[in-house]
């Protein structure tokens, strides 16, 4: 790294800066200049976007047939180049465009400077970073998808299998795990609708807005957005060269996605844990304790956890960045890419992993099925019945209900573990009939209600979900 003393080095004069600067940019501005080391991943998208330039520059007569055809036969060697031996990183260059643009130089000679005619790095940028962002949203589709199938099959596994649903992480009523499975198949069903819309906005092409104003040059600029896959071209050149609202849209959908991840992932902390033993991870995500020979760490999914905090970090940057720039580019924006590369390939990951973790666990369903009955789940069953069948108050059914729990903690049972004369003792309108509501069982079928947990529902729900995935029957 450079001294800060050195400011100055004897290297000549950069080409880019012509003739204004008398010597060559020092050291550290150099360094700070540079995005070559992150902006090199967008190579692909850079050598697509020019090669559907230089096709257009040419079908609108701006440069000659045969020098865009001698330009695009040096940027396919340039990609076969890079795809084999990755790219070079030389600081002189500073960023991706003029790499690329300078090997070129090298393979063809000086009919390489035809290619930037009425295009400038802020438009070029625009557009290879908009193409990336559009493929992270593909991906994060995609791997929302695995997850989203693996909830469904496993929600239809276990449609009747019981286990408490909490309240303040309190034990309160009882619900299937097919239901609490299907509450984050809706989760994330929401962010896959996230990352399309986010999809649909940024479907139009940045390329031919030039530095800032547009161009004189006559150009087709529906040809390039075709090439590249948009749907149309940026409709007003000083937004299409500044905004960066599609890398916050994708990093927004990323951090809530990530968020709801997350929240699974504390679900299986949890349901892993030795006192709760609902659930036996899957070994492939899993570590073991260089020291206590019994543990059976739940670190990808802690990493699930960790990694939401640094997405979330991530948006925070870029918005951060981008709440004080005036129109149009300002160099602040070079950093917009780092936070983005990074969340994308944490969500990449946070989304792998919990795919897995919900197809391989093991769950353990008559562990469950006990920490349900233990917990009087079923207390709001008895005072839902006494409002029916004796036409209590449900305020007074309540208090008859805490009499009848604080009974039932006294000796030790379950509340369907008293007697009917345990029961009578407490409110002589309490009968028989009571038992057939106090069974966990029996509470969730009772909860039939549109959305709500008995196993008709769940699997009423299931089949929605597989519609809604175009999975089959
Ligand atoms: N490396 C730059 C970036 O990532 C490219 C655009 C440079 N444009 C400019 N006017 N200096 O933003």
């Amino acid at each position: 790294m450079a001294s800060v003393n050195d400011k100055r080095d004897t290297k000549n004069s950069n080409s880019m800066w012509g003739g204004r600067f008398a010597e060559g940019p020092s050291a550290i501005m150099r360094e700070i200049n540079a995005s070559i080391p992150f902006d090199k991943v967008l190579w692909r998208e850079d050598i697509a976007g020019s090669r559907a330039h230089v096709a257009m520059l040419a079908r609108q007569g701006i440069v000659s047939q045969q020098d865009a055809d001698t330009i695009d036969g040096g940027l396919q060697q340039i990609a076969a180049e890079y795809e084999r031996d990755g790219v070079p990183e030389d600081w002189d260059l500073e960023d991706i465009h003029m790499t690329v643009e300078a090997r070129l130089t090298e393979i063809i000679g000086a009919v390489a400077g035809r290619l930037h005619t009425a295009r400038s790095r802020n438009d070029q940028v625009a557009t290879d970073f908009r193409m990336w962002v559009r493929a992270a949203n593909q991906r994060a589709i995609a791997g929302i998808d695995a997850v989203l199938g693996a909830l469904v099959t496993r929600a239809e596994e276990h449609a009747d299998s019981i286990m408490p649903g909490f309240t303040h992480l309190q034990t309160a009523q009882p619900v299937t795990l097919g239901h609490h499975l299907l509450a984050y198949f809706e989760m994330l069903m929401r962010d896959r609708s996230r990352f399309a819309d986010a999809l649909d906005r940024m479907d139009e092409c940045p390329l031919g807005s030039a530095a800032l104003a547009g161009t004189g040059f006559d150009l087709d600029r529906d040809i390039t957005a075709e090439a590249l896959g948009f749907a149309q071209p940026t409709r007003n050149s000083l937004d299409a060269v500044s905004d960066r609202d599609f890398a916050l849209d994708y990093l927004t959908a990323a951090s809530q996605c990530s968020l709801h991840l997350s929240r699974l992932a504390e679900e299986f902390i949890i349901w892993a844990s030795q006192p709760f033993g609902f659930v036996k991870l899957p070994d492939t995500l899993s570590t073991g304790s260089s020291i206590m020979p019994q543990k059976r760490n739940p670190d990808a999914a802690e990493l699930v956890r960790g990694h939401a905090g640094r997405v979330i970090g991530c948006t925070t940057s870029l918005m951060v960045t981008m709440k004080g720039l005036p129109l149009a580019y300002s160099k602040d924006m070079q950093d917009d890419k780092p936070p983005v590369f990074e969340a994308a390939g944490l969500l990449d990951l946070s989304l792998a992993a919990m795919a897995g973790m919900v197809a391989d666990s093991a769950f353990q369903t008559p562990r469950m099925r006990k920490a349900a009955e233990a917990g009087h789940a079923t207390a709001t069953d008895l005072a839902d019945w006494l409002v029916r069948q004796a036409d209590i108050p449900f305020r007074e059914a309540h208090h008859i209900t805490g009499a009848a729990v604080k009974l039932a903690d006294e000796k030790g049972v379950a509340l369907d573990g008293l007697t009917i004369d345990d029961l009578k003792a407490i409110d002589a309108r309490i009968d028989e009939r009571v038992f057939d509501a106090l069974s966990v069982d029996a509470s969730v079928a009772a909860r039939a209600s549109y959305g709500g947990t008995a196993p008709v529902r769940v699997r009423q729900q299931v089949a929605a979900a597989k519609q809604r995935l175009g999975m089959e029957e």
